[in-house]
């Protein structure tokens, strides 16, 4: 019997999640945006708050859906899959309360920490704000400030990286956030593992950098990603494979302690000279990470959920032996001060040998437009990650760049070789020249 899913989400990760799904169920979509990518390939979309636990169970119902995927974060803490889940409907997706790994970073430290989960820096959580900036003065070395709360990969402030002391403390007492969480500042190279998890299983995918800041060469302000890239193999060029087999590890204990957990479980590490460290856990796929994993997977997604839905152990997953390389298109003066309104002159078809992953654009009659947030990705697949970025470039070049820009230095050679030189210099380790 074919599924019938409902895809819950309209980003960049949601076209991914779509693109994987819609060959081998009948789809069906929602979200507040229409997304022309996920509208393309679904049955139908209707625009609903996706947040909204009853709009999208009601929905859910009408289509009379099977399954569910819900791909961003804001639905889980509001309680989408908590909500499907009472209604018969399977969601790949975790309830509300297993989804506070990502949801309060407060409770996702005390949480590592109380199952001793290895890899947890140190960290304090502070619901006064002058007892937080007192901290900061006392404490000897560089801490990462991070509001409790969601707030889309844009709240966390890096003392020694982004900004003074001074400016930490500005920071927290401008925007006086319920709870803040200082923690002991990780230096190396940042990776994100990524696993499908249900009923006490998981399944791991290859490793993946994202790119937070939003200019060139990590200067800026923190996006919700600028794009990311992976190898032909599970590691980085930066990683070894114990480097990988640590970080699996680490996931490998979360789930042991999370009980009950199902859907995608994201670990964000550095890797340090001591090996891999606990930068965060969230409760969905990655944007733009999705858009690396999701096309190398061989394995046909639906067999993953059903597995998980059905009580049946998890497929072991088959990845294309391919190197990919994602860059998002964003709006000229995103994040700080979008300009919305640019057309989106870029369709599957003129993106060529690249995948297009619409994100949050605006389709007119007359056109597809830029919204304030990340407009679209752009993903090459190929044998190395030079060979993919080349692709990416070549459709960015096509979409042009009136009222857009991108970090064209993700997947460069440059760049990966800075990567390299930096945990070889973290390692004491001689440069290879
Ligand atoms: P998060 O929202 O927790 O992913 O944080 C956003 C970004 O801030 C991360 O991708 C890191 O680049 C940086 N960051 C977060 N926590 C730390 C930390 N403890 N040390 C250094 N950088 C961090
Ligand atoms: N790529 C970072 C995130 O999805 O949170």
């Amino acid at each position: 019997m074919s599924e019938t899913v409902l895809l819950v989400g309209g980003g960049g990760r949601e076209h991914a999640i779509a693109r994987a799904l819609a060959e081998d169920v009948t789809l069906y979509a929602c979200a507040a945006n229409r997304n022309p990518g996920i509208a393309g390939l679904a049955t139908a979309f209707k625009q609903l708050d996706e947040t909204d636990p009853d709009a999208v169970v009601a929905y859910a119902e009408a289509v009379d859906a099977t399954l569910a995927v819900v791909g961003p974060e804001a639905p889980l803490a509001e309680g989408v899959a908590d909500a499907l889940d009472e209604a018969g409907i399977y969601a790949f997706a975790p309830q509300s309360t297993e989804a506070r790994i990502e949801t309060d970073k407060g409770f996702q430290r005390e949480f590592l920490e109380k199952h001793e989960i290895p890899g947890n820096p140190a960290f304090e959580v502070f619901s006064d704000d002058e007892a937080a900036c007192a901290f900061i003065d006392e404490y000897d070395g560089d801490l990462a400030v991070k509001p409790a709360g969601l707030t889309g990969g844009k709240g966390v402030k890096v003392i020694g990286d982004q900004c003074t002391p001074e400016e930490a403390k500005a920071y927290i007492r401008e925007n006086d956030y319920e709870r803040i969480v200082l923690e002991e500042r990780l230096v190396g190279e940042e990776f994100t593992v990524q696993a499908f998890v249900a009923n006490g299983e998981y399944r791991v995918t290859p490793a993946i950098q994202d790119h937070k800041r939003a200019y060139e060469g990590d200067e800026g302000p923190n996006t919700g990603g600028m794009g990311s890239y992976s190898d032909a193999t599970f590691e980085l060029p930066f990683m070894t494979e114990d480097d990988y087999t640590a970080a699996v590890e680490i996931l490998d204990a979360v789930v042991a302690a999370l009980d009950g957990y199902k859907g995608i479980l994201y670990g964000q590490f550095m890797l340090t000279a001591e090996g891999p460290k606990i930068v965060e856990f969230n409760a969905r796929f990655g944007d733009p990470e999705a858009m690396n994993t999701l096309p190398v997977l061989e394995t046909p997604f639906v067999d993953v959920i059903t597995a998980a839905r059905d009580g049946e152990p998890l497929p072991s997953l088959e990845f294309a032996d391919e190197a990919t390389v994602c860059k998002y298109a964003v709006p000229e003066g995103y994040p700080t001060d979008p300009k919305s309104g640019a057309l989106v002159a870029i369709d599957e078809e003129s993106a060529g040998d690249a995948l297009l992953f619409y994100a949050s654009v605006d389709a007119r009659e007359d056109g597809i437009y830029t919204t304030t947030s990340r407009s679209f990705a752009v993903v090459g697949v190929a044998d190395t990650i030079t060979e993919a970025e080349a692709i990416a470039e070549e459709a960015l070049e096509k979409a042009g760049e009136e009222g857009l820009r991108s970090r064209h230095d993700i997947g460069k050679a440059d760049l990966l070789k800075q990567r390299v030189d930096h945990m070889a210099e973290l390692r004491g380790e001689t440069r290879v020249e």
